[in-house]
């Protein structure tokens, strides 16, 4: 009898050690968030910031000058588990930026991310994107981020080319860690 309630008694802490687990949401700020873009293609004075309390939003201002068509972007990020050691690469892709605003698959970790980024956007939906401001306001990856991801300092690099020209370099460090 004792032996059957303590059995029930270790389901019970198991059961709330796993709903703490799961809630046990990342946080993710951001220490340097840094972009380069060619004169042809943007106004010298567009932006890239952080803000936030945390440090966790990402904003981005432009003034594209020039039409952008048969986009590719190219993404890698890197990791490290203390600052003494290098970043290691951890995943890298690269993908056709023209579908992926289109037709983005939902209900996926990356649909989630994208859905993030353009949020408070007026990100056209369709290639070709036409010359004009374009802007991505409080971009918070966070919420996108799944439970299991561990707790690492960030490197993410993306470069972004429009009809094989590389028109935007992007470089944002960072680190995910419990709440
Ligand atoms: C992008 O970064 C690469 C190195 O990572 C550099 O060679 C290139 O000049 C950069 N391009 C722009 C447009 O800043
Ligand atoms: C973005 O976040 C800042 C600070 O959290 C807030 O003051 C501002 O209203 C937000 N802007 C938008 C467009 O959501």
């Amino acid at each position: 009898m004792f032996g059957l309630w303590l059995s029930y008694l270790r389901m019970i802490l198991l059961l709330i050690h796993l709903i703490n687990y799961t809630e046990a949401k990342r946080r993710l700020r951001w220490d340097c968030f840094d972009c380069q873009m060619g004169p042809q293609f943007a106004d010298p004075e567009f932006k890239c910031n952080v803000g936030g309390s945390r440090s966790s939003l990402l904003n981005v201002e432009l003034n594209l000058l020039k039409e952008l068509d048969a986009i590719k972007v190219y993404v890698k990020i890197s990791t490290r588990f203390k600052p003494t050691i290098t970043y290691r690469k951890f995943f890298d892709i690269t993908f056709n930026g023209c579908r992926a605003i289109t037709d983005m698959v939902q209900g996926t970790m990356v649909s989630n991310m994208f859905n993030a980024i353009v949020k408070s956007s007026n990100q056209p939906r369709k290639c070709p994107i036409k010359k004009g401001v374009i802007y991505y306001h409080n971009i918070s990856i966070e919420d996108a981020l799944p439970t299991f991801v561990p707790s690492t300092q960030l490197f993410v690099q993306a470069d972004f080319y429009s009809r094989r020209k590389l028109y935007l370099n992007v470089s944002l460090v960072g680190e995910i860690t419990d709440k």
